[in-house]
């Protein structure tokens, strides 16, 4: 495989509220124009043929913002499945979900396992929407999860990272090679905190609703220009290696 490119790219898609700022609109504006860079960048990334695309979707820390914003980005979550099977089974599209289902409204939980499942065997990009996902909070039930399994049910069991891994919300879904952020922010704001532990980041000064195909683009050539040691010497082997 060609490691100058990424196998699982995640997105931190931020900066819908400045962008409709920017403009005096409000800030819905922002998040409706946020879901069509989504749809572009889902499209982009599937023709290139990257294996994984992790989209940042809503947070665990998401629930803080008012009502109103927090039922229109639901309100989009739930139109935006159910309008793009045709577009998922055109493009060989899979859809997978990172993140705690059992705190959202259940029928968009229903509507994601509705989704999942029926794009089950598309064999294209397999795009991760991570919502009401955190990063501690998936260590914390990946950690539970564990704890109620075969390995500690007649004690002495340990911790190791082999079984935190496979209690993961997707634990086949590799790290991510490439983390992009939008909106010039540097910070991780609780994002793939286990699995990004040595991602590659780019910081756009974008904000999420005006990055373009171009700007995937120039990302991916920034990640193929660099040098990941993994803590070894130069053109070093991945972490578990
Ligand atoms: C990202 O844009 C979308 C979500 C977090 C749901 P923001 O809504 O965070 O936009 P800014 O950061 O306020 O500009
Ligand atoms: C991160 O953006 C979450 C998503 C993109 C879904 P935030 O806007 O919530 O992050 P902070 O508050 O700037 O750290
Ligand atoms: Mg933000």
């Amino acid at each position: 495989m060609d490691t100058r490119s990424p196998a699982h790219v995640g997105i931190i898609m931020d900066g819908n509220g400045r962008w409709a700022q920017s403009r005096g609109q409000s800030r819905p504006q922002g998040h409706l124009e946020g879901l069509k860079a989504a749809k572009r960048i889902v499209k982009a990334a599937s023709d290139r043929g990257i294996p994984y695309l992790t989209l940042y979707t809503f947070s665990t820390e998401n629930w803080k913002r008012d009502v109103e914003e927090v039922s229109f980005i639901m309100a989009l979550v739930r139109r935006y499945l159910r309008a793009e099977l045709d577009f998922y089974r055109e493009n060989g599209i899979r859809i997978r979900h990172a993140g705690d289902p059992s705190r959202l409204p259940q029928d968009i939980a229903e509507e994601l396992q509705r989704a999942c499942e029926d794009t089950r065997d598309f064999k294209g990009t397999q795009v991760v929407l991570a919502l009401n996902y955190g990063g501690r909070d998936e260590i914390v039930r990946a950690a539970n999860r564990a704890l109620a399994g075969a390995p500690f049910a007649d004690g002495g069991a340990r911790f190791t990272e082999a079984l935190i891994r496979s209690c993961l919300d997707n634990p086949d879904v590799p790290d991510p090679d490439l983390i992009i952020r939008t909106a010039g922010e540097f910070r991780i704001s609780n994002f793939l905190l286990w699995e990004a532990a040595y991602a590659e980041y780019y910081i756009s000064d974008k904000f999420w609703p005006d990055f373009s195909d171009g700007d995937l683009e120039t990302a991916l050539d920034r990640y193929a220009a660099r040098d990941r040691r993994y803590g070894g010497l130069r053109g070093g082997k991945g972490p578990a290696a």
